[in-house]
């Protein structure tokens, strides 16, 4: 008869979660990230949150992730030699994670070759206008002082371009007459913090098919 065999240790309950791990980079306040935190709170949300990457030590979202009990991890540019090896480090500090999905929420900096070849096709991004109109870092400075009527937000895939990946979902917000960047802004992220919730949920459930310059939701 074989000795019977000693009690395996359990796992930590977190081992034992099968949601899809999420990675997020941010730069900024960290309100979409904390939309994703609050939404994971909730069991029955098929991500979660393990680890937040800035590359500011001063990001508000570095914050919002200790507040909720998140890992964090610093990989700044100013310590690395030159902009490719902060990006292999990025890279390092994120696979260190596991996660199934990156999602780039107000991060402000390009992804280069090392970080895409690692992560490629499983990053999405958050942007405040309706993609290809105002790419770039001042997305709704540029669509006001277009004179536009409608903006919005765009979760797309990241590719190495800025913010030209394959377009998953858009949400259309109106330009009111009075509005200032700060306040049309602040519209816009109210929108945004529900299309990435929802467009990470849905995502997780159903994977992504990028197809060339196409890419959509679910198999
Ligand atoms: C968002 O509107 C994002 O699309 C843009 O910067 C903002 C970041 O907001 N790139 P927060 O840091 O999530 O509050």
């Amino acid at each position: 008869m074989p000795a019977p065999s000693a009690p395996q240790p359990r796992p930590p309950a977190h081992e034992l979660d099968p949601r899809a791990r999420l990675v997020v980079l941010v730069s900024g306040a960290g309100t979409n990230l904390a939309a994703l935190l609050a939404a994971h709170a909730a069991a029955d949300y098929p991500a979660r949150v393990v680890a937040v990457v800035s590359d500011r030590a001063d990001a508000g979202g570095l914050d919002v992730a200790r507040g909720a009990g998140v890992p964090t991890v610093v990989v700044a540019p100013g310590d690395f030699p030159d902009r490719q090896a902060w990006d292999a480090g990025l890279a390092r500090a994120v696979d260190v994670a596991h996660p199934a999905w990156v999602v780039c929420a107000g991060f402000m900096r390009i992804l280069g070759p090392a970080f895409l070849a690692r992560f490629g096709g499983r990053v999405i991004n958050t942007h405040p206008a309706l993609l290809p109109s105002f790419p770039g870092a001042h997305a709704v400075r540029d669509a006001l002082a277009h004179g536009v009527a409608v903006t919005g937000c765009t979760v797309h895939v990241v590719d190495a371009g800025v913010d030209t990946g394959p377009i998953l979902a858009q949400r259309a917000v109106d330009v009111r007459p009075e509005d200032d960047e700060p306040a049309l802004h602040e519209r816009i992220k109210a929108v945004e913090r529900e299309l990435l919730v929802d467009s990470v949920a849905r995502i997780a459930r159903h994977g992504l098919v990028v197809d060339g310059h196409r890419a959509r939701i679910g198999g």
